[in-house]
C-alpha cells in the first residue's frame, strides 16, 4: 500500500516536471495550442493556467475531448475548437507507451481519433510522459481502436487475420460498452507476436467500421520524459 502511494507520487512528480518544461520553454504568446487528454495532460493544464495568469499570454486553447474541456473550464480557461482553428502551432499530449523507435500507442482514454487529427494538424506535436512509459516494448500495450457500434462483431475476424485479438472495452458506471465523445465504441487489440507498426497502423484503418487506431507512428516531433528532478528531451524534428 505504502509502495503504491510512493509510486503514484513519483509518477506525479515526473508528470509535473514534463508539463512544466513544455509550459516554460515551448509555449509562446499568440499560439493556437492543442491540448490532449488524460492524467498527464491535467498537469499540463495546471501549468498553462499558471503561465497565462502570470505572464498574461494570449493563447487559443483547443481541447481534444470533453474531459479536457471540463478540466479547462474547471481552472477558468476558455477554449475554442478545431473548426475555428484547424492550424495548431503546438499539440501537447501524453501516450500510453512509447517504444524505443518512438512509436506511440494512445487511446487509453478513448480519445484517440481526435488526438490523431490534432497531432497531424499541429506544426509541432510534443509528447509528455512519466518515466515508466519510455522505452516500452510494442507488445506491452494493446492497440485501442475506435469503431462504429454496428461493426463490433464484423471486425473480429479481420483483426484476427492480422494476428490480433479484439476485446470490446467496457467502462465503470455504465452498463454496456464505453461510448466515445464521437458516439462510437472502443476496443483493444492484443498482439502476441511482434508486428510492423507502420504497416499495422495503415491496415487496421482499412477494415470497414474501424474509424481510427491508437498507433501513432512518426507523429511525435519532441518527446519529454519527466524524471523526479529533471527531464529528458528527445528531439525528432
Ligand atoms: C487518451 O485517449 C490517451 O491517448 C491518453 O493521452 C493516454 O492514454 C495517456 O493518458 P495518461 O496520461 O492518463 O496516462
Amino acid at each position: 500500500m505504502a509502495n503504491e502511494r510512493d509510486n503514484n507520487s513519483t509518477k506525479e512528480q515526473e508528470k509535473t516536471q514534463a508539463a512544466l518544461k513544455v509550459a516554460k520553454e515551448f509555449i509562446y504568446d499568440d499560439f493556437v495550442l492543442g491540448i490532449g487528454t488524460g492524467s498527464t495532460v491535467k498537469f499540463f493544464i495546471k501549468a498553462i493556467a499558471e503561465l497565462i495568469e502570470k505572464n498574461g499570454l494570449d493563447i487559443i486553447l483547443v481541447p481534444s475531448s470533453l474531459d479536457t474541456q471540463l478540466e479547462l473550464a474547471k481552472v477558468g480557461l476558455s477554449y475554442s475548437s478545431l473548426l475555428e482553428f484547424p492550424d495548431l502551432d503546438v499539440y501537447v499530449d501524453s501516450a500510453d507507451i512509447i517504444t524505443k523507435d518512438h512509436v506511440l500507442i494512445k487511446g487509453g482514454g478513448a480519445a484517440l481519433t481526435k488526438e490523431k487529427i490534432m497531432a497531424k494538424a499541429a506544426k509541432e506535436f510534443i509528447v509528455i510522459v512519466d518515466d515508466s512509459k519510455y522505452p516500452r516494448n510494442l507488445l506491452s500495450h494493446p492497440v485501442p481502436v475506435e469503431l462504429l457500434p454496428s461493426a463490433i462483431n464484423t471486425i473480429i475476424q479481420p483483426i484476427f487475420n492480422l494476428g490480433g485479438e479484439f476485446e470490446l472495452r467496457y467502462g465503470k458506471g455504465k452498463i454496456g460498452p464505453i461510448i466515445t465523445d464521437n458516439g462510437n465504441c472502443i476496443g483493444d487489440i492484443s498482439f502476441s507476436a511482434l508486428y510492423d507498426p507502420t504497416e499495422m497502423e495503415k491496415v487496421l484503418n482499412i477494415i470497414p467500421g474501424i474509424i481510427e487506431n491508437g498507433l501513432f507512428v512518426s507523429y511525435a516531433h519532441r518527446i519529454i520524459i519527466g524524471r523526479k528532478d529533471d527531464v529528458e528531451i528527445i528531439d525528432l524534428m
